[in-house]
């Protein structure tokens, strides 16, 4: 058993709180890789900003869970020498089964997300509660899930989204124990949130997405007051790197995200967690596949990783600072 404390990170309970107070709030970003996590801890260190560092069961399979958790090992020491010792969490995003968030809490994670939300509901409490016991145990904070968002949740694909039932949230919050909730108001999965036939174009033709529903999260937070609210699917898919990326040989159509205005919005409620990870996809892809087009005889990936990586660092400096409001909070 490695205990998170033993690595230098935090959960995620005082985090939440001041974000709450503050009316901000945090950017949990997905990595699976060094770049990715350097680009995102350079970042919330220059803005100082806390942060949650965020690995899918994908990322687990890609990069090993002993090598994630060195890294995480390495991001807070990482932090501390380019100055300042934001707080950092290791977060298991979906976790899937009882089994996978145990072996991420007995591994150093110290917050993991128990995803029952494709489950019926006394299902997804009597699994959520299992790990909330387990991780409480440990002093490890889980996030549990109601309502179904569209598009790819790890492995679990939903072509359609049911949002999260008012009702049902203090049933669900007392009952498992949990310390915050994911919620479904509109959000979704991936660069492709929304079919065509589901927004609007403007006078250039760019897609316009329906709202989220704002309407939705005042009743939950009517409900819960204080609770600390978790959206997903929450990149806003910035359409210069779409560009980019269709000029130089890719094919990116129809491509269409959360506007970060809404964001903005959200990040002033009750909502204390908000994912990005296709926004850093995108980012890291435009300038790869831009070096490629304009320097064929470029070979050495750290002639087009790293310039990814300064890429990465600017999107999530302007996450922190413009969308999500967290900078200046990492020493709250
Ligand atoms: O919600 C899903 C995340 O974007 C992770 O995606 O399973 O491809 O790593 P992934
Ligand atoms: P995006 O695909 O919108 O970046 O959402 C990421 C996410 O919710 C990870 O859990
Ligand atoms: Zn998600």
């Amino acid at each position: 058993m490695i205990s998170y404390k033993e690595v230098g990170l935090v959960n995620t309970r005082d985090m939440f709180a001041k974000a709450m107070k503050g009316q901000y709030a945090i950017g949990a970003f997905n990595f699976n890789n060094m770049e990715q996590m350097q680009a995102i801890i350079a970042a919330c260190v220059e803005t100082k900003a806390p942060v949650i560092l965020q690995v899918s069961k994908g990322a687990r399979d890609y990069a090993n869970i002993n090598i994630l958790r060195n890294m995480a090992r390495g991001s807070v020491e990482y932090a501390h020498e380019l100055g300042c010792d934001i707080p950092i969490v290791l977060h298991l995003d979906h976790g899937d089964s009882f089994q996978t968030a145990k072996d991420c809490i007995d591994n150093g994670f110290s917050s993991v997300m128990i995803d029952g939300s494709h489950l019926p509901y006394e299902e997804n409490i009597a699994l959520t509660k299992k790990v909330v016991d387990y991780a409480h145990e440990h002093d490890v904070t889980v996030e549990g899930e109601l309502g179904v968002l569209a598009g790819i949740e790890d492995e679990v694909s939903s072509a359609v989204s049911h949002y999260t039932r008012p009702e049902e949230v203090v049933d669900f919050s007392t009952r498992t124990g949990v310390d915050s909730l994911a919620i479904s108001i509109g959000t979704s999965h991936g660069a492709y949130k929304f079919t065509p036939e589901q927004c609007t174009r403007n006078a250039e033709g760019i897609l316009i997405p329906p709202p989220l529903r704002f309407d939705i999260l005042e009743e939950i937070e009517k409900e819960l007051p204080g609770f600390p609210i978790v959206l997903h699917g929450a990149s806003s898919v910035p359409q210069e790197y779409v560009k980019i990326i269709n000029e130089h040989g890719g094919k990116l159509a129809d491509s269409v995200g959360i506007p970060e205005e809404q964001l903005r919005k959200a990040a002033k409620s009750a909502v204390c967690k908000i994912n990005i990870d296709s926004d850093g996809r995108l980012a890291m892809t435009a300038t790869i596949r831009r070096i490629f087009d304009e320097k064929p005889a470029e070979f050495d990936p750290r002639k087009y990783l790293g310039p990814a990586r300064e890429e990465l660092k600017k999107m999530y400096m302007h996450k922190n600072v413009d969308v999500l409001g967290s900078a200046g909070h990492a020493l709250d």
